[in-house]
């Protein structure tokens, strides 16, 4: 049997996590403690004790004093809510002797927000961010397919910013590794394109994107740009499913172009609205990741993040460590 690694930090590492999130850490620190010396690890959760009004208190529930916390944090429930819960929690980690806390957060609301797009509104998602990485110990943040690459600027050290396509490429590859010519991974707007060029180059595959113009809620799919779709596997990819009104029109549009199959994928099942209802009327098959907590459905695949997140761990914590190994290249089998 291999050697088990030492962690960089002296203190050890701690996996801490919301309740609602270890579906997640636990996996995560499951694989870790099989790869790293169980004196440098631990795993803890952190107890939320609700009072009137929507008031809360976290409390840690093990001794984190001198170690470096890696915080499993979701944002399953109300996003204005979770957010402050976020700065309680860290604050309690602090206060607790951590001397270094990661924040890993696959999905990070607010994102959308990203500038002044219309007169006296805020630029939620910096406020996000910068309150997140204000405390002293906050040394890093871990999240996946943030809306916009830009978002990292606002972050004082830069965070891993992991693609889906690590994920998204394996599950791809099974299903139609014999057929890659058929496949084309489609852009459902130009907002889209870094993010499908890098997932159709790793596979070897052709892209097409999609122009939307959007007015509040109501979507409208224009063109077609790209490789022909016609009587061809059509693989939507996107960053985040909300009303899911985007990926509805763009499986029309494809289905109307022709497309012989069209499979919506997308990072953040955030599904608000209607968007169970408006999914299932398209009649395709939908694939995301857990990054949010979905209902269980016939058409819906849900890729676990819990082999993404402790690589990610693994990588910040080993000497020459490197993640962007792994967006290269892949898990390790
Ligand atoms: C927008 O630019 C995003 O990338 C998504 O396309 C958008 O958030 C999807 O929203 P909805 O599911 O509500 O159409």
């Amino acid at each position: 049997m291999s050697k088990k690694l030492h962690v960089l930090h002296p203190g050890g590492i701690t996996i801490a996590t919301t309740p609602s999130m270890a579906y997640m850490a636990e996996p995560a620190f499951e694989e870790l403690s099989g790869i790293i010396q169980k004196r440098s690890i631990n795993y803890c959760k952190v107890r939320y004790k609700k009072f009137s009004r929507g008031e809360v208190l976290p409390q840690i529930q093990g001794n984190v004093r001198t170690t470096h916390v890696y915080l499993f944090y979701d944002f399953n429930g109300d996003a204005a809510h979770d957010a402050f819960v976020l700065l309680l929690t860290l604050s309690a980690l602090q206060d607790a002797g951590a001397e270094k806390i990661t924040v890993v957060a696959p999905f990070l609301p607010f994102l959308r927000q990203d500038r002044k797009d219309r007169s006296r509104v805020p630029i939620s998602a910096k406020v996000l961010i910068q309150n997140m990485t204000d405390f002293d110990s906050v040394k890093h943040v871990i999240t996946l397919d943030m809306h916009s690459e830009q978002m990292e600027a606002v972050f004082s050290r830069a965070p891993d910013h992991l693609p889906g396509h690590v994920v998204f490429k394996p599950w791809i590859k099974e299903q139609f590794g014999g057929r890659l010519d058929d496949v084309v991974i489609v852009g459902p707007d130009f907002g889209s394109e870094k993010r499908v060029e890098r997932l159709s180059s790793r596979l070897g595959c052709e892209r097409a994107y999609l122009t939307k113009k959007r007015d509040g809620a109501s979507v409208e799919i224009r063109e077609i740009h790209g490789a022909p779709v016609n009587g061809r596997i059509c693989i939507v990819n996107d960053d985040i499913l909300d009303t899911c009104g985007t990926m509805a029109k763009a499986a029309t549009a494809l289905q109307e172009a022709g497309a012989k199959t069209v499979i919506l994928t997308g990072t953040h099942a955030v599904f608000g609205g209607n968007a169970y209802q408006t999914l299932a009327a398209t009649g395709c098959e939908v694939v995301v990741t857990d990054s949010l907590q979905t209902k269980q459905e016939k058409w819906l695949t849900v890729l676990p993040l819990a082999p993404y997140m402790s690589r990610a761990i693994l990588e910040n914590n080993i000497e020459g460590g490197s993640v962007s190994r792994i967006i290269e290249y892949g898990l390790p089998h």
